[in-house]
């Protein structure tokens, strides 16, 4: 017959002595185990005389339940034992230098936050809109009006919702703001728009930057001022400026922008095709129509518009001569920047 109480000493005292959680199932198997001592004890139950079966079932259970619960508790032990171990073992230096590579802006984000930022200094705020846009903001309201001529000068991507395309310029920024806010306005507009173009110089999705000024005593010579300012700033260099008259329909007077080619320094080259000059924007005074279009008294307040492409810029400032290089995200291009 088994000895109860000599039983349960020998398991405390061969339990005190367990280091580790591998150790603690060896002693466990031992005595829980399919033929472990008290799952034996358990089993010769029916061996025991019936008289004396009561109590010695009482005893062999209590063992179970004393041993199981022993178990536990120093299984819990020594999980706790292990955390505490690892945290003291295992630590990360924060300050050992990283030997990762680290990216940079893509010329394009680069390009915008300079030409943002040379607005800004000049006290126009930033202004956003939908790339999803309604017909009539980036058509009807720009005073290009349905079978006009001028909506073939955009080709156009329709999405298949009554009334909504992809816009085709930033212009349409212009009405959201005019629409939200009373003039003194003075605003710029960064962001994508796309038309159904693509070859080395046009990419189906590309980057404008609109800015729009509407106040009281506001002429062309302001607009010739801002815009020549900022090209300065832009290009790092006191370029020539010209201001060749020019139709948009949004626009009356309106103008197109040439800069004296910085690639060749005006003495003619491929990139200005032998002409010593690059367009680089469009600009003129806000149409009275389209102040009107927004609630604006014409009679009271007139404004200037500009709209220019940043990817143009972009390639003329970087001396670079695919737009596709932009968009191809060749790591060998990008971190020439
Ligand atoms: N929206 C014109 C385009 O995409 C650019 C432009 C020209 C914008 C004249 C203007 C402007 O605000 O006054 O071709």
């Amino acid at each position: 017959m088994i000895d109860f109480q000599k039983v349960q000493e020998e398991l405390e005292g061969s339990i005190e002595a367990i280091k580790d959680l591998s150790q603690l199932q060896q002693l466990k198997a031992k005595y829980l185990g399919k033929n472990g001592l008290i799952t034996q004890a358990i089993a010769r139950i029916r061996e025991v005389p019936p008289e004396e079966r009561k109590e010695y079932g009482l005893r062999v259970n209590r063992l179970k339940e004393f041993a199981e619960e022993l178990f536990k508790k120093k299984e819990e032990e020594l999980k706790a034992l292990e955390i505490e171990k690892r945290l003291s073992q295992e630590w990360i230096d924060l300050s050992v230098p990283l030997e990762t590579e680290l990216g940079s802006l893509h010329p394009i984000t680069q390009t915008m936050k300079r030409i943002r930022d040379i607005f800004v200094s000049m006290g126009f705020s930033v202004m956003e809109g939908p790339e999803i846009e309604l017909e009539e903001y980036n058509f009807d309201m720009l005073n290009i009006p349905k079978e006009h001529p001028a909506r073939e000068m955009q080709d156009t991507f329709y999405v298949n919702k009554e009334g909504y395309l992809l816009r085709t310029h930033t212009s349409p920024v212009q009405i959201r703001t005019m629409l939200s806010q009373k003039p003194p306005i003075y605003i710029m507009a960064p962001g994508k728009v796309y038309r159904r173009d693509d070859d080395p110089t046009h990419s189906p999705m590309f980057h404008q930057v609109e800015g729009l000024a509407v106040d009281r005593d506001i002429s062309f010579g302001h607009m010739k001022y801002t815009i020549e300012t900022f090209l300065k700033e832009f290009f790092e260099v006191d370029v020539p400026v010209r201001f060749r008259a020019s139709y948009f329909p949004f626009t009356e007077p309106s103008a197109e922008v040439d800069i004296g080619c910085v690639i060749c320094g005006g003495s003619g080259c491929r990139v200005c095709k032998g002409s010593g000059w690059l367009e680089v924007m469009g600009c003129g005074m806000v149409h009275p129509q389209v102040l009107k279009n927004c609630q604006i008294d014409p009679e009271e307040y007139q404004g200037f518009a500009f709209g220019m492409g940043v990817e143009r810029l972009a390639m003329l400032y970087f001396g670079i001569d695919n737009i596709k290089l932009f968009y191809e995200n060749n790591l060998r291009f990008l971190k020439q920047f």
